[in-house]
């Protein structure tokens, strides 16, 4: 049967069949292909889109800009709308409903984006939310299947740090999805949730994934890709003490890439990254708590191993697809 996305939302992946997933990254591929060549098909002519951002961003914003750019759309950003302020979150999808094509919606609670798709009328795509970043994971599967030559049923991808957060959620469910073995490796405090979790094993034993957590970090052993996120997420600022006491000893370092046995192993990460001592948030940890780098060594994110400019850039042609399918 032929794949037809038109008209639907990406809330979470949970949402979409594998084949719907294969489909968005095929056509994100050809996307790349034609836009290094060159070639520009306008596929979102005349559409209106736009991007409500209740959180901070740099990729995920300019992904959707540069995308609809591209394929000839015209973008509004949106930061200080009226929105659950002064006018309800029901009565401002309606509103924008009846001007635009498409709404991109980055913020806090997950129930936030459903209401906006509950009542929009057009499709709504989640850049965002505490609970899942679904964009985010079709550009790291991508960037997996550039750089791993393997078929991704045979591809081992082993999540280190907050397992619970936005991205260990839509990890595990990108890989169940896509019958990837994928690994959570973590303190037994940021587990994802129980449900969850059996929900995906349970779709695994269809599509033939593997879905393992444990506390052990030398489980990155025979790792195709490790993958790390930020300690603490957006909104979680006071929770630093904590998370750098649970997490100290997942830090992703060159000893670590060395237990995967693998040297070919590739290292991962949604960005932004703590790695140095370059940002303001990054020195500030540094003179309360002494460290120099958190999730990621300097060395580990600057090392050949390092695909994350790759996986940055693929924001852009997967989040591309992502409008060309469902409004394109
Ligand atoms: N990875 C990601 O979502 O980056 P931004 O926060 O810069 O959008
Ligand atoms: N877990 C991070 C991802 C940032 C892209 C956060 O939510 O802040």
């Amino acid at each position: 049967m032929p794949i037809n996305l038109r008209g639907r939302h990406l809330l979470t992946l949970l949402d979409f069949a594998p084949e719907e997933i294969l489909f968005l990254l095929d056509l994100a591929d050809d996307l790349k292909r034609k836009k290094r060549a060159g070639i520009r098909n306008n596929l979102l002519a005349g559409k209106n889109i736009v991007l409500l951002f209740d959180k901070t961003s740099t990729r995920t914003r300019c992904a959707f800009e540069v995308a609809a750019f591209d394929e000839g759309a015209n973008v509004t950003f949106l930061s200080n709308s009226q929105m659950g302020k002064k006018e309800s979150l029901e009565d401002t999808a309606k509103v924008l409903g009846r001007f635009y094509d498409g709404i991109e919606y980055r913020g806090f609670k997950q129930e936030v984006v459903e209401l906006l798709a509950k009542h929009a009328g057009v499709p709504v795509w989640n850049g965002l939310t505490d609970k899942f970043h679904p964009t985010q994971v079709l550009a790291d599967v991508m960037t997996i299947r550039e750089h791993i030559r393997k078929p991704l049923n045979k591809v081992k991808l082993v999540y280190v740090g907050d397992a619970r957060n936005n991205m260990g959620n839509s990890l595990m469910i990108i890989s169940a999805k896509l019958g990837m073995h994928f690994v959570g490796i973590a303190p037994k405090q940021l587990f994802p949730d129980q449900e969850l979790v059996a929900q995906m094993q349970e779709l695994a034993e269809v599509t033939g994934a593997q879905i393992e957590f444990s506390e052990n970090i030398h489980d990155v052993d025979g790792a195709d890709a490790i993958y790390t996120d930020v300690w603490v997420s957006m909104g979680e600022e006071a929770q630093f003490a904590e998370r750098i006491a649970l997490l100290e000893p997942y830090r992703v370092t060159m000893d670590m890439l060395r237990m995967t046995n693998n040297p070919d192993v590739i290292f991962l990460h949604c960005l932004p990254s703590f790695h140095d001592l370059e940002t303001s948030v990054g020195r500030d940890i540094h003179e309360k708590f002494g460290l120099t780098e958190m999730e990621v060594s300097d060395e580990v994110f600057r090392s050949p191993n390092s695909k994350v400019f790759d996986e940055a850039e693929n924001r852009m042609h997967t989040i591309k697809a992502v409008m060309v399918a469902t409004i394109g």
